[in-house]
C-alpha cells in the first residue's frame, strides 16, 4: 500500500546545494565541537560517522583531530563539495564521504562500526515523523556504550526544515536508546533564527 510520508527527499537538498541556498552553513566546524576536542574531555580518537554530513566540515575537524571518520549524506552535490574539500585539507586518508540515506537500508553497512555520532542539523532537517527511525540509525551504527555529540538546533517551527524541536522532545526521542551525559546551550549565535543545544549522549548497553 502506498504511504504518504512527508519525508523532505534527497531532491530537496540536492536542489539546496545546487542553487547555492545553504544558509544553516557557517562554513567552518561547529564551533561547540572545536572546544570539545581542544577540551581535556575531547574524546579518544575513534571511529566517527557524521550523518547528514552536507559539506564535511564537522567531518573535517573530527578528521583533523586523528578520528577515522565517514560522513554520510543524500545530497550528491554536498559529498562532492566534502570530498573536495578532503584534498584540499590533506584529509583525504581519514575521511570517507558517501552518498547515502541515514534512515534506509544504506546504513546496514555501518550497523555497530563507530565509537562515535557527530549530529549538526540533521534532526532539525528531519520531518518529525523520521525522527524515531533516525534516532534508531545512528544507535545501530554505534558500538554498544558509543556515544552521540550532537549540535541540536533549536528554534522557531516553520514547518521546516528546520523542524524545531525542543531539549525535552529530542531527549524523548533519544531515550530508548540513549542515556544522556551532557546537555547544554552553545555560547554562539546559529546561522538561523534560533539555539544550538550542545549534547553528548550514550548509547545503551
Ligand atoms: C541542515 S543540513 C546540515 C548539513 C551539515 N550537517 C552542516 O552542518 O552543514 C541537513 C543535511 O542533512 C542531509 N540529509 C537530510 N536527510 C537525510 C537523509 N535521510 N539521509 C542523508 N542525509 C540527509 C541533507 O542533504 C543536508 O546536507
Amino acid at each position: 500500500m502506498a504511504t504518504s510520508r512527508p519525508t523532505i527527499g534527497h531532491e530537496f537538498w540536492e536542489g539546496r546545494y545546487q542553487a547555492g541556498r545553504t544558509g544553516w552553513e557557517r562554513g567552518v566546524p561547529t564551533p561547540a565541537f572545536r572546544r570539545l576536542l581542544a577540551s581535556d574531555r575531547a574524546p579518544v580518537p575513534g571511529r566517527v560517522v557524521v550523518p547528514g554530513c552536507g559539506r564535511g566540515h564537522d567531518a573535517l575537524l573530527f578528521a583533523e583531530a586523528g578520528h577515522q571518520v565517514t560522513g554520510l549524506d543524500f545530497a550528491p552535490s554536498a559529498i562532492a563539495g566534502a570530498r573536495e574539500l578532503a584534498t584540499a585539507a590533506g584529509l583525504a586518508d581519514r575521511v570517507t564521504f558517501k552518498v547515502a540515506d541515514v534512515l534506509g537500508a544504506d546504513v546496514s553497512v555501518h550497523v555497530g562500526q563507530y565509537d562515535f555520532a557527530v549530529e549538526r542539523a540533521c534532526y532539525c532537517a528531519l520531518h518529525p515523523s523520521d525522527r524515531e527511525r533516525y534516532v534508531e540509525s545512528v544507535a545501530k551504527m554505534l558500538r554498544p556504550g558509543g556515544r552521540l555529540i550532537g549540535s541540536f538546533f533549536v528554534g522557531p517551527a516553520e514547518g521546516g526544515p528546520p523542524f524545531a524541536a525542543t531539549w525535552e522532545e529530542i531527549e524523548a526521542s533519544l531515550a530508548p536508546w540513549f542515556e544522556t551525559e551532557t546537555v547544554g546551550f552553545a555560547l554562539e549565535e546559529t546561522p538561523l533564527p534560533g539555539a544550538d543545544l550542545f549534547a553528548i549522549v550514550r548509547k545503551r548497553t
